[in-house]
Formats: structure tokens, C-alpha cells, sequence
């Protein structure tokens, strides 16, 4: 649905720029001739809730569906951070057998098969089916649902009220997102906490990481505009975290207002988002700018180093790689293969007009080419880690975004 207000507070928005015809960023395709679904990808930013948007939403069974490829638990790093907000939440909340728990966005229950091992009642709420089922099968509960007033108000007849509320990479996916925090505090005990955790708007504008834009990512949220959307439902943020996931995410510590004392953590973070200037539309058109100039170097990059006859395959094929791929019009006559361990992405071909081929990195060893897009440069550490191999046979890795460079 194509709006030119914002989406929280319904005020006229500030248009930045396009990014072009795009696909669905996780609709991996099994046949090249397969028909695609393409709209024109926009952002948009509101001065007076301070929300960071996608104009134009592809009809949400379009982007969450039986289909949806992304996994949370591919990804060994990721599996012990869940982990490890599980141990803590059950520690820091006094979590036992008479709490409740509820997770917006399950996916494959990789954090609450954790809170499901310690026999702590609880309910993972995820729109797409295929997820549910994976959750499932490791005894996760599960209700197969769009989170909203209408759903949050069944669970609060059936299940009660919960003490712990978690959404972690899913703030950023809804685009009713009022029903999503007035549910959330329609479901939440008076003392009870909220935690989110979404790429940061702060991180993506310092690094300039345009990839996290893309039709399921509608919102890039910061403290600014997190506060302002759960102040609408009296409920504010008394804590938060960063971390380096995802290209940067800040985790957020929500409860009903007046609660708690607000952390210094969050009156820095304030700070910090005031003097990049994340409360101004000049910000966001200065980024626009610097997303043209990117576009440019990276597909220059690539086509010289393909007119001097190198061969170039990617690793990783996240969502964050087709808005790359599709907006720097790079395709398979530049990226012979990409490389990817989700079994939904493996087989079949990258979105939009980009149609690589994606291959089970288990035979990324055997790969001879010079040069390699790192597409999920947000798992650097760990990939660059388990593919030595790759480099010590004289192969380059290339940054795709931010300061777009070859590692030596
Ligand atoms: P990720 O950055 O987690 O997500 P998003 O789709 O939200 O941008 O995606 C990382 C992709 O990289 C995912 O498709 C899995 C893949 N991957 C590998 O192939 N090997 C690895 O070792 C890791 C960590 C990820």
C-alpha cells in the first residue's frame, strides 16, 4: 500500500528517494521464467514521530508466507546471542513455571526453544507458516498469526497476561505497527517488560548501510522513534542495549511509564542520536545522496574487475543483498554463483532482475574464483573465520557496502 504519511502518526511524510523497481527481498525464485511481483522501493522520514519508512508495502501475504526464506538459526552467533537474552531475561525477570512469555516473530523458535528447556510457559506468535512448523518440531507452542489487537486479545483470554513480551527483528517487518504496540500493552502485565531488538537507524546511517532497505524491512527504528510509538500506548523505554548483529541493532527495555528510572544508557543514546542529527530530514536526504555514490562505486568495482577477465562469485545471500544487487544492477553476467547454508535459499535464484544462482556453501571450498562479494558482511567474523581456505588460496573478499573496499 503506497502512503505519504507516516504510518504512526498518520502526518504527511518527507519523500527521500527510490531505489527503483524492486522484488520482494526474500523471495528466492526456483526458475528464472518464474513471474515476479516488483514495486517501486521509496523511504520516507516523518519529523514529528521521527519514523524512518518504506513508502509503498507489497501486500503483506506477498512478503510472509509459506515461502519466507529467512531462518534465524543459521547462523551459530546468533544462536548463542538468543541464547544468552533467554538465560538473562529468565535471571533479571525472576522467570519460572507460573510466568508467561510471548515472542512476536518466533521464526524457528530460536530463542524460545531455550525459554520451552526450562519449562517456562510461553507462546511464539509468527506470521508465516513454514517457520511455525520448524519451531514446532523442537516443542516450541506456536500460534500461527499476524500479532495485533485482534490476536493479542485471545491470548490474553486464553493464556493470561505475560510478564515478558520479546520481538526481536520483527518492529521493523509490521506495517500496522500501532496494533502491534497497543496489543503489546493490552497483553502486558502493570510491571511487565517489552524487549525489541531491531537493526539501528543510528548504525545503518554511520555506516551508510543502505542494504538494510528493503520491502520487509518497513521501519528502521531508533530510540527517538521507538519512544515515540510506545508513548502513544504509555509505555516507554527505561533501558537499552547495542550490539553489532544484523550491522548494528539496539535492543530496547520497554514497560509501562513511570515504572522504572530511565538508565543513563538511554539518556547517552539520546545524545548520541540528537548529534547525528537522527531527528532531522536533512540527515536522511545527505544519506540518500551518499547511496547514488555507493551504487556507483560498487558496480564500477565489479565491472572492471570483470572486463579485466576475473571471475567474481558472492557469500551469503541475505535480503540486504537484493536491494544490493537489484539497485546496483548487478546480475549473473557479473556473479557467476553465490554461496548461502539456508536450505530455503539453496537451489534456487536471487530475486528481482539479479536471478544468481545460490549454491550450499559446503562447496564454497572448492571455488577457484578471485574475487568474493561478501553480501552478509554483517557475519564477517565468522564466515572469513570458517573460509581461510579461500584466502590462503589468494581470493579477495569485497565489502559491498559502506566504505565498499577489497580485504587483502
Ligand atoms: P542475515 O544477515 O542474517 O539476514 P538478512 O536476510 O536479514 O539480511 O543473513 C545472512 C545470510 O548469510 C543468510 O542467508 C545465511 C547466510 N550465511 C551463510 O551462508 N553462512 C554463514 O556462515 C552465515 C553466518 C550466514
Amino acid at each position: 500500500m503506497s502512503n505519504k504519511n507516516c504510518r504512526v502518526c498518520k502526518k504527511e511524510i518527507d519523500e527521500l528517494m527510490s531505489f527503483g523497481k524492486m522484488p520482494i527481498a526474500n523471495s528466492f525464485i526456483l526458475d528464472k521464467k518464474d513471474k515476479q511481483f516488483f514495486f517501486d522501493l521509496k523511504i520516507g522520514f516523518c519529523e514529528t514521530f521521527f519514523t524512518f519508512q518504506v513508502i509503498e508495502i507489497p501486500d503483506k501475504k506477498k512478503m510472509f508466507n509459506e515461502n519466507y526464506a529467512y531462518l534465524a538459526s543459521t547462523s551459530s552467533v546468533m544462536k548463542n546471542h538468543w541464547q544468552e537474552l533467554g538465560d538473562n531475561s529468565i535471571k533479571n525477570y525472576r522467570l519460572n513455571k507460573k510466568s508467561f512469555v510471548v515472542e512476536v516473530g518466533s521464526n524457528d523458535g530460536i530463542f524460545l526453544e531455550n525459554i520451552h528447556k526450562k519449562m517456562i510457559p510461553h507462546l511464539g506468535v509468527d506470521a508465516s507458516k513454514n517457520v511455525c512448523d520448524i519451531a514446532k518440531k523442537k516443542g516450541v507452542n506456536v500460534l500461527n498469526a499476524f500479532f495485533n489487537t485482534e490476536s493479542a486479545d485471545n491470548i490474553k483470554k486464553k493464556y493470561g497476561l505475560a510478564d515478558l513480551i520479546v520481538s526481536t527483528n520483527t518492529m521493523h517487518h509490521i506495517e500496522d505497527i500501532n496494533s502491534v504496540a497497543e496489543g503489546m500493552s493490552l497483553l502486558l502485565k502493570d510491571d511487565g517488560v517489552i524487549i525489541t531488538e531491531d537493526p539501528s537507524l543510528k548504525e545503518m546511517i554511520k555506516k551508510n548501510s543502505y542494504d538494510q532497505i528493503y520491502a520487509e524491512h518497513m521501519y528502521i527504528w531508533s530510540l527517538a522513534s521507538m519512544n515515540s510509538l510506545f508513548g502513544k500506548y504509555n509505555m516507554e523505554i527505561f533501558d537499552i542495549e547495542n550490539n553489532f548483529f544484523h550491522g548494528g541493532c539496539s535492543r530496547y527495555f520497554i514497560g509501562k511509564k513511570d515504572k522504572r528510572p530511565i538508565s543513563e544508557k538511554v539518556r547517552l543514546h539520546e545524545k548520541d542520536e540528537n548529534s547525528l542529527g537522527l531527528k532531522n530530514v536533512s540527515t536522511f536526504k545527505k544519506f540518500s545522496k551518499s547511496n547514488h555514490k555507493s551504487k556507483t562505486k560498487l558496480s564500477e568495482l565489479l565491472k572492471k574487475l570483470k572486463s579485466e577477465g576475473k571471475k567474481i562469485v558472492g557469500y551469503g545471500a541475505p535480503a540486504k543483498s537484493t536491494t544490493i544487487l537489484n539497485f546496483c544492477g548487478i546480475d549473473s553476467n557479473i556473479i557467476d554463483v553465490i554461496y548461502d547454508n539456508s536450505s530455503t535459499k539453496i537451489g534456487k535464484f536471487t530475486p528481482g532482475k539479479s536471478l544468481i544462482k545460490i549454491k550450499h556453501s559446503d562447496e564454497f571450498r572448492f571455488e577457484k574464483s578471485q574475487f568474493c562479494v561478501l553480501f552478509a558482511w554483517n557475519h564477517k567474523e565468522e564466515i572469513l573465520n570458517k573460509e581461510k581456505n579461500f584466502t590462503k588460496n589468494g581470493g579477495k573478499w569485497i565489502l559491498p557496502v559502506n566504505d565498499i573496499k577489497i580485504i587483502e
